[in-house]
């Protein structure tokens, strides 16, 4: 299993290079931040502490995590269109994907079909029901977490600052990323994991995300640092 994983850990990362050199040929200009490959690094980490946990082969849960957003990333053999269409149903399109892949490599059917099942099931932000399947629910969860950790904030101010479309002033977007909505709506992915122990870990790192910008907050307006988590411009 660990050489699946370095196969398909290769050939993800060349996927998301491949995608970002695309968005440089559109753009004409470089890039410098690898939004895909940063989301889906960070994800694979927390699938693999997950896995260790719930007593799924972290291998397994590697793998179907580097492969989740594989229809995110453009596939020069299709045209704009269905490149645009295949984006908008990644999880559908992105199981078939990776499964086809993970047969072209010779990985054991029954696993692919794991896999198909997890990134199938991966869509959207919050549900109301739970994913029982392990694989599927590890998937799922590990691809949240990426995204309300410190290091989802991280990776958003990296794409916004590498899309170079807006001026951004670095307190009011830190300033900006505490508003209640969006605490709710972390709140809301939050309640949707489907293990007590991903939920667990999701209240720790929302902790430590929360710490991590009402720090970077204070050092950028230069005041004394508390534990930061209710930072805000307001003097
Ligand atoms: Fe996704
Ligand atoms: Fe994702």
């Amino acid at each position: 299993m660990k050489n699946f994983e370095l196969q398909v850990e290769n050939y993800m990362i060349n996927r998301c290079l491949e995608h970002l050199k695309h968005k440089e040929k559109i753009l004409k200009r470089p890039l410098t931040f690898n939004y895909r490959l940063e989301h889906t690094r960070t994800a694979v980490a927390f699938a693999d502490s997950l896995a260790q946990e719930l007593g799924v082969d972290p291998a397994l849960a590697k793998i179907a995590t580097w492969l989740h957003d594989i229809a995110k990333c453009w596939d020069p053999s299709l045209s704009p269109e269905e490149n645009r269409l295949r984006g908008k149903n990644h999880a559908q399109v992105g199981g078939d994907e990776a499964a086809n892949y993970l047969r072209s490599i010779g990985f054991p059917p029954e696993l692919s079909f794991q896999v198909q099942q997890a990134i199938a099931t991966h869509a959207g932000l919050t549900k109301d029901y739970l994913i029982h399947e392990p694989l599927s629910a590890i998937v799922w969860d590990a691809d949240k977490l990426s995204k309300v950790s410190g290091a989802g904030l991280l990776h958003y101010l990296g794409e916004i600052l590498s899309a170079g479309n807006e001026r951004i002033d670095l307190a009011s977007f830190l300033a900006d990323e505490g508003r209640k909505e969006l605490q709710e709506l972390h709140l809301g992915i939050r309640d949707s994991f489907n293990t007590e122990t991903a939920r667990l870990r999701a209240d720790g790192e929302m902790a430590a995300a929360a710490k991590l910008r009402g720090q970077m907050l204070a050092a950028i307006l230069g005041r004394k640092h508390g534990d930061g988590s209710s930072a805000s411009l307001e003097p």
